[in-house]
């Protein structure tokens, strides 16, 4: 009996070390799982009854074939190039997509939603699905996995995933203006990232074990809000919604630093304020030629529906531009930001 269970043992492993041996890479990491918002959708929006869509062109124009697949970019986004970065697939598909067979859940998912925020006020206003409602859409996910492939397989899934949740943008750019009789700026902010550690507690709750969460950007430095209000002629980057932004960041950071004591598994902040704020005042240094516009339309308001094919200014060559419209960096931007990263912080979930 005793036997028995040893070479079966020895079987197993076998059979693992030659399908890793096969897969040539890591197998650690069997599928990648994004929350949030514009940054990481890869195509959430598009039935949605929102104006906050783009799978339309100019959107696109860098993905692989050109096409507009709803991700706010002229390329690939985050999703996409991390998914990529973990040996899983070149683009992270969108939960909602209605085509998705079983199979296609198994490397991950993007349940992101443009125009989401923490404050479950920023979905409600834009008609999108909150970071709360992607959860459930998550819950679901794991039974569609259960059914499909088992107890087991999920249950692997569910434990060794990379888990990453990017919000907070649009709460401190949009929502909080219709907040501001409740919340000072910090206290919002706090309210913020106190909600961001109640969601990681969640998701943790549901069996996740390897969670990032990116930091705020510099939000206040997008070309959409220097337009409005940066001053006519400077268009700086806005102050204080920067200064909005680093209290979410000193806020969430000691937070999840603690949190990754407390519970079991690896809880991860990931900044990348800093970073994107370097690019954004040095971008020769990184190879772009324009910090400030957008490449879509005028790159200084257009977005969404106002970046169209109907626009006629839209840039040639978007890999000069930090930012393919007035919200949005292009995927070249995406790409330097994610190869520093993810060497820094990857190396911790395997
Ligand atoms: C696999 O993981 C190792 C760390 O264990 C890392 O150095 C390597 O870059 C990873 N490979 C891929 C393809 O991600
Ligand atoms: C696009 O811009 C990048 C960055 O400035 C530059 O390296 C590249 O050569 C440009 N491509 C074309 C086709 O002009």
């Amino acid at each position: 009996m005793k036997l028995q269970m040893l070479w079966m043992t020895l079987i197993l492993i076998i059979v693992v070390e030659a399908n890793a041996a096969i897969q040539g890479k890591n197998v650690t990491i069997p599928a990648l799982i994004v929350f949030g918002d514009s940054i990481m959708d890869t195509g959430n929006n598009n039935n949605l009854p929102t104006l906050l869509k783009c799978n339309f062109p100019p959107y696109g124009k860098d993905f692989p074939g050109g096409f507009a697949t709803g991700r706010f970019s002229d390329g690939r986004n985050p999703s996409d190039l991390i998914a990529e970065k973990l040996g899983l697939a070149k683009t992270l598909p969108a939960y909602m997509n209605r085509n998705l067979k079983p199979q296609d859940l198994l490397k991950g998912v993007t349940f992101a939603s443009g125009g989401t925020g923490y404050d479950p006020l920023t979905a409600k206003i834009m008609s999108v699905i909150s970071v709360w409602d992607q959860l459930i859409y998550f819950k679901e996910y794991i039974s569609k996995i259960k059914r499909s492939f088992g107890e087991e397989r999920a249950k692997y899934i569910l434990e060794n995933s990379f888990y990453l949740v990017v919000s907070s943008s649009n709460d401190l750019a949009h929502t909080y203006s219709a907040r501001s009789l409740r919340y000072t700026r910090t206290s919002y902010a706090n309210f913020l990232a106190d909600s961001a550690v109640t969601f990681v507690r969640e998701l943790h709750k549901l069996g996740a074990r390897k969670i990032g969460v990116f930091s705020a950007v510099p939000v206040g430095c997008v070309p959409l809000q220097r337009t409005a209000f940066g001053g006519i002629l400077t268009r700086g980057c806005v102050k204080p919604l920067n200064n909005m932004a680093k209290q979410f960041n000193s806020r969430l950071s000691p937070a999840l630093d603690s949190l990754d004591k407390e519970l079991d598994g690896v809880i991860l902040y990931i900044d990348v304020y800093d970073s994107l704020f370097d690019m954004i005042q040095h971008p020769k240094k990184y190879g772009f030629e324009v910090a400030d516009r957008g490449c879509c339309g005028r790159g200084s308001l257009a977005i969404s529906f106002m970046c169209n094919s109907l626009n006629p200014f839209t840039c040639r060559n978007s890999s000069a531009y930090i930012f393919w419209d007035s919200y949005h960096p292009t995927e070249r931007a995406y790409q330097v930001i994610v190869d520093k990263l993810l060497d820094k912080y990857l190396s911790k979930v395997y």
